[in-house]
């Protein structure tokens, strides 16, 4: 099995030269000690207590990359500049009543944390960050989507294998996505695991808006070589994916959750097309960094 090169990124200054390389070569990165543990567990304590504040119940959109039903909800469609909420497969019974506690129930909050949030917005929004994509080849960094993911155990879905930069589309592609493991990831709940060097290949397909629905794009025919190799996560651990990177997660089948924090980033110097799926008010437009 291909070995994952990690780095430990404790008061992060910048990339070498040996991270630059893996990044090249594998279309991710792994930054240990990124996030102390302090910043994870202020941004894990926030999202708890906006699930508190929640009318979990009211709730009805199930998030979910199998049978894609979120995605013929309004509810969903309009998030793109919200704070909304979305349950797992399977948190609700026949009745539509939940049936797990509300806070196993939610499957994630998206997508505009990082804007309308001051916690979420702290935590994006940090020189460290700032600097990485930079390395990275970002020149004009906008933050477009933030997600908090909450896998919690027996109940956290699988994501299918997909590449970001299939819902985030740029001419040329620019997606980043930056995902934070805010609990140690593993194997048994539900790391991500993704193809390295596959985001060398094509972006297979991508999801746009076509009137008032979300539809993929027909796939194109990729044969991905790569095996794939499990990206476990300690807690504070940054990854970086490359928007063309194949990546996906199991199910949480253990008992312990895997909370995550992700960010993704796309290049102000590039298009954003107007048919992609996410997409904002005039009044909230679109910041950096700063
Ligand atoms: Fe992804």
């Amino acid at each position: 099995m291909t070995m994952v090169a990690r780095f430990d990124a404790g008061d992060f200054r910048g990339t070498d030269p040996a991270m630059i390389q893996s990044w090249q070569r594998d279309g991710f990165l792994l930054l240990e000690n990124f996030f102390t543990t302090d910043a994870c567990d202020e941004l894990r304590a926030r999202a708890v207590q906006l699930v508190a504040d929640a009318d979990v119940k009211s709730i009805s959109s199930v998030f979910s990359t199998t049978s894609h039903q979120h995605t013929r909800d309004i509810y969903f469609q309009t998030s793109g500049d919200k704070i909304r909420f979305f349950l797992e497969d399977g948190a609700l019974d026949a009745a539509g009543e939940l049936r797990v506690a509300p806070e196993l129930a939610v499957n994630k909050i998206g997508h505009a944390l990082h804007d309308l949030d001051p916690v979420f917005d702290a935590f994006s929004r940090t020189d460290q960050l700032a600097r990485l994509a930079g390395d990275l080849g970002v020149a004009e960094p906008l933050l477009l989507q933030s997600m908090y993911i909450f896998k919690s155990p027996g109940i956290g879905g699988e994501v299918s294998c997909h590449q970001d930069s299939t819902f985030l589309y740029t001419e040329p592609l620019s997606c980043i996505g930056f995902w934070v493991a805010l609990e140690d990831a593993t194997i048994e709940n539900g790391c991500m695991f993704a193809l390295a060097g596959e985001h060398k290949g094509p972006l297979v397909q991508r999801f746009l808006r076509e009137a008032n629905e979300l539809k993929f794009t027909p796939a194109a025919e990729v044969q991905w070589q790569s095996a794939a190799v499990p990206l476990e996560a300690p807690k504070g651990s940054l990854v970086v994916l490359h928007g063309k990177l194949p990546h996906y997660s199991a199910a949480n089948t253990s008992p312990d959750s895997r909370h995550a924090y992700t960010l993704h980033v796309i290049d102000g110097a590039c298009l954003y097309l107007p048919d992609n799926w996410l997409q904002r008010g005039a009044t909230m437009p679109l910041r950096g960094f700063q």
